[in-house]
C-alpha cells in the first residue's frame, strides 16, 4: 500500500492507495469523528458489484449505511439527481457529522462532492474512487460539481474530502475503454511535471494495459502526488493548476462539437494532447521528437490521436468558449520539453488552424 497527504493546511486530508483491501476502511472510519450513519451514493453499475461489500466494513465498525443510486452517466451529474439525494439525506435524519461516501467514478464524485459541500452547509466526504480517472483524477483536488443544461461543470464548489481511499481491485471490473481514458490523464502528469514518470509509462506500458497491480499502484501514487502537489500550490486555479488543462483545451471543444458522445473525456483529452504538443512544435517551444513521444505513447494506451469528422473550421470558434478564457485570451499549456511546459496566450490563429487540420 502507498500513502500520501494533499497539504491544504486544516482542509489537508490523506489518499490511502491498496490493493484487495476494502476491510481497510473500518480502521480508516473509526480514527474519524464522524456520527454513525453514512450515505454511501454510487451508480447502478458500481453499487451492485461494491456498495454491500463497502457497507458490511462500515457496519462491522458500528455505521449504519443509506445507499443511493444514481442511473450511470454524466447526464446524472443534475440538479435533478442533487435535489433527489437532498432528499434521502434529510429523510435519513443525516447530521453534520454524518459522512457522505462517494463509490464510483468520477460523476458519483463530483455529484456527492456537491451534496456534501452544499447539504447543511457541509458535512464530511470521503472518496472511494472505483475508476482509473477518478482515481487519478477527479476525487483529488476538492473540484465538486453538477452541470447546467447550459455547460458542464457551471455549478460547484471547491471542497475538499476528508479521506480518499484507493482499491486497485475495482479496476478488474472497469470495462478496457474506461482504463485507457484514466491512462490519458496519467500520460498527462507525465508530460506537464516528470518526465522520468513518462519514460516509466512508455517502457511498462504493457504492464499497465495488464493492470499488474504493483505497477498500477506505482501509477496511480505517482499521478496523485503530482496532482497534490500543484493543487497543494494553487488550490483554486489563481496560477499553477491550469497546467492540468494540458490537452483540455482542444478536448473540451471536441467533447462540446460531438455532444460528450463520440469520445469519453480521456479520449478527446489524448486528441487534445496531440494537437497542443504540435502547437509547442509550431511555436519553436519543443522538438518533432517530443511531439512523436507523446504520439507513441497515446498510441500504446489505445487512445485516439485524431479526431475524425470534427472540421477544424467547427472546432476553432468552440474553444473560445472554454472556461479557461480570460479577458477573451486563450491560454494554452504548451511543452518545452518532457515534463516542462508554459502557459502561453499569444498563440497566431495560423497555428490554431494548421494543428487543428493536423489532428481532424
Ligand atoms: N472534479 C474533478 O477534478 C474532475 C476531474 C476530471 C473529471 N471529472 C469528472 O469526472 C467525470 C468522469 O468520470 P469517469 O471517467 O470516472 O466516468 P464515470 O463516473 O461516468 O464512470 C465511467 C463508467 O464506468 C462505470 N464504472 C465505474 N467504476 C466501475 C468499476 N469499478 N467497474 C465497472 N464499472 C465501473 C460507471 O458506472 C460508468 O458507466 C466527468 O463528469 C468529469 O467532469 C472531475
Ligand atoms: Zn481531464
Amino acid at each position: 500500500m502507498a500513502e500520501l497527504k494533499v497539504k491544504l493546511g486544516s482542509d489537508s486530508y490523506d489518499i490511502h492507495i491498496g490493493t484487495n483491501w476494502i476491510s481497510e476502511l473500518a480502521n480508516q472510519f473509526t480514527q474519524m469523528k464522524f456520527s454513525s450513519n453514512a450515505l454511501i451514493i454510487s451508480d447502478s453499475n458500481v453499487a451492485p458489484l461494491y456498495s454491500n461489500k463497502i457497507a458490511a466494513v462500515l457496519n462491522s465498525v458500528g455505521f449504519s449505511t443509506e445507499h443511493y443510486s444514481i442511473d450511470p452517466g454524466e447526464q446524472s451529474k443534475s440538479a435533478t439527481d442533487a435535489m433527489d439525494i437532498y432528499t434521502k439525506a434529510i429523510e435519513s435524519k443525516l447530521d453534520r457529522k454524518s459522512p457522505i461516501v462517494a463509490l464510483g467514478g468520477g460523476v458519483v464524485g463530483d455529484l456527492a462532492g456537491f451534496i456534501a459541500a452544499t447539504y447543511l452547509r457541509g458535512v464530511p466526504f470521503i472518496q472511494i474512487p472505483t475508476t482509473l480517472l477518478a482515481q487519478v483524477d477527479s476525487s483529488v483536488g476538492g473540484k465538486v460539481a453538477i452541470n447546467h443544461p447550459l455547460g458542464k461543470n457551471l455549478i460547484g464548489a471547491f471542497y475538499q474530502p476528508e479521506l480518499v481511499f484507493i482499491d486497485t481491485l475495482f479496476l478488474d471490473t472497469l470495462p478496457e475503454r474506461e482504463l485507457y481514458t484514466g491512462l490519458a490523464e496519467v500520460l498527462k502528469y507525465g508530460v506537464i511535471s516528470d518526465c522520468d514518470f513518462f519514460d516509466y509509462l512508455r517502457q511498462n506500458s504493457n504492464d499497465i494495459l495488464m493492470k499488474r497491480p504493483e505497477t498500477i499502484i506505482k501509477i496511480i501514487h505517482r499521478s496523485c502526488q503530482i496532482k497534490a502537489d500543484i493543487v497543494s500550490t494553487d488550490e483554486r486555479e489563481t496560477g499553477l493548476r491550469a497546467i492540468l488543462n494540458f490537452g483540455h483545451t482542444i478536448g473540451h471543444a471536441i467533447e462540446a462539437y460531438t455532444n460528450f458522445e463520440k469520445y469519453n473525456h480521456g479520449e478527446a483529452v489524448a486528441i487534445g494532447m496531440h494537437g497542443a504538443a504540435l502547437i509547442s512544435y509550431h511555436m519553436g517551444l519543443c522538438s518533432a521528437e517530443v511531439v512523436e513521444k507523446i504520439c507513441h505513447c497515446i498510441t500504446k494506451f489505445h487512445l485516439p490521436l485524431k479526431a475524425a469528422h470534427c472540421p477544424a473550421d467547427k472546432i476553432l470558434p468552440l474553444l473560445v468558449r472554454d472556461k479557461k478564457v480570460i479577458n477573451g485570451k486563450l491560454n494554452w499549456v504548451l511543452i518545452k520539453d518532457l515534463g516542462q511546459v508554459t502557459i502561453v496566450n499569444n498563440v497566431p490563429d495560423a497555428i490554431i488552424a494548421a494543428a487543428l487540420n493536423e489532428i481532424t
